[in-house]
């Protein structure tokens, strides 16, 4: 992949919305999958961040979100465990994986290759092979919406499945917000405020990764009760503010964002990006998708390679050794 090359992949949404849906899922029985009370997804960084963005999507059932080596021990025959592990080698994913094996959970694992792909193939277990050649992070409309596309099938999530390529088409044509969002961002430190806990998130681990920049995310209605109060000083110089807006956020949350600007202005760069779309899935992919692409272009006006994530892939040699 070329610098330019993760712009193409952040554009090709919707054909890699339309791919997912039609990956197989390997040694699925539905039927196997019923009589489940709890999630749990087992993942790290870019592999992880899906199982975030579901339990925002699925209120109807407990989704407990693993990242890191040990499993929780309430994990049983009830539990549906969601492995995931791009490159299928990383350790925490793949231990996590044995003790969800040892403990006769439900599983379904995603991998692109590596000892994951290998192990859920000889395990004859139900699996996913996402395809080749992106980086995690990049892999995710794959890994979303093919586990979306499992939902589906096991009555768990109904999802929209033209619906949701339409609006993916129509999205591509925020790019130039996208773009106009990483100008102001350059050289910020940038604070992201929003409802969805997931897709502050995502932004913030892509402005990371991508353009190479500090970044933490905040949600409401929590972030009233605790990093407002850092708002009655000075803060320091050259922050920027980025609120993640949702048509259906209630009015506490609207009223308190108001007098939270009102508190911030002149002392912070102000900034909105608006999730657009009628259904939950339409909203958080839009804000993701702006996110994604003002990362890539804030790394194309910093001048780093988005692709690159020397630091992350040295201590993972570190640790292997
Ligand atoms: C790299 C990235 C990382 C990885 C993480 C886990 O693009 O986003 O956060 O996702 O290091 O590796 P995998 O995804 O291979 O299990």
């Amino acid at each position: 992949m070329t610098a330019e090359g993760m712009r193409e992949t952040i554009l090709a949404l919707p054909e890699h919305i339309q791919a997912a849906l039609a990956l197989p899922i390997r040694n699925f029985e539905p039927r196997t999958f019923t009589g489940i009370d709890k999630i749990a997804f087992l993942g790290m960084g870019g592999s992880g961040i899906a199982g975030n963005i579901i339990r925002d999507l699925l209120p109807s059932i407990p989704v407990f979100l693993n990242k890191g080596y040990a499993a929780p021990g309430f994990l049983d025959r009830k539990t549906l465990a969601i492995c995931i592990s791009y490159s299928g080698n990383t350790k925490e994913t793949l231990e996590a994986t044995h003790t969800a094996m040892k403990k006769n959970c439900r599983l379904l694992g995603l991998a692109s290759g590596g000892k994951m792909l290998e192990l859920l193939v000889e395990e004859g277990r139900p699996h996913i092979a996402l395809p080749p050649g992106h980086l995690p992070r990049t892999s995710l409309p794959f890994q979303l919406f093919s586990l979306l596309n499992f939902f589906d099938q096991i009555n768990l999530f109904p999802l929209d499945r033209e619906g949701i390529l339409a609006f993916a088409r129509a999205l591509l044509a925020r790019e130039p917000e996208a773009r106009a969002l990483a100008e102001k961002l350059k050289g910020k430190l940038v604070f992201i405020y929003g409802s969805t806990p997931s897709v502050g998130l995502r932004f913030k681990t892509q402005l990371n990764e991508n353009a190479k920049v500090h970044a933490k995310a905040e949600v409401f209605p929590e972030l009233n009760h605790n990093e407002v109060v850092a708002w009655q000083e000075q803060p320091p110089q050259g922050l920027a503010v980025v609120f993640l807006r949702e048509p259906d956020e209630r009015q506490e949350v609207r009223d308190s964002i108001s007098f939270l600007q009102e508190t911030i202005q002149g002392r912070a760069d102000l900034l909105e990006i608006q999730a657009s779309g009628q259904t939950r899935v339409e909203q958080v992919l839009s804000l993701i998708f702006l996110g994604d692409l003002a990362s890539y272009h804030l790394a194309l006006a910093r001048r780093v390679d988005p692709e690159k994530t020397e630091y992350i892939n040295t201590l993972k040699k570190i640790i292997r050794e």
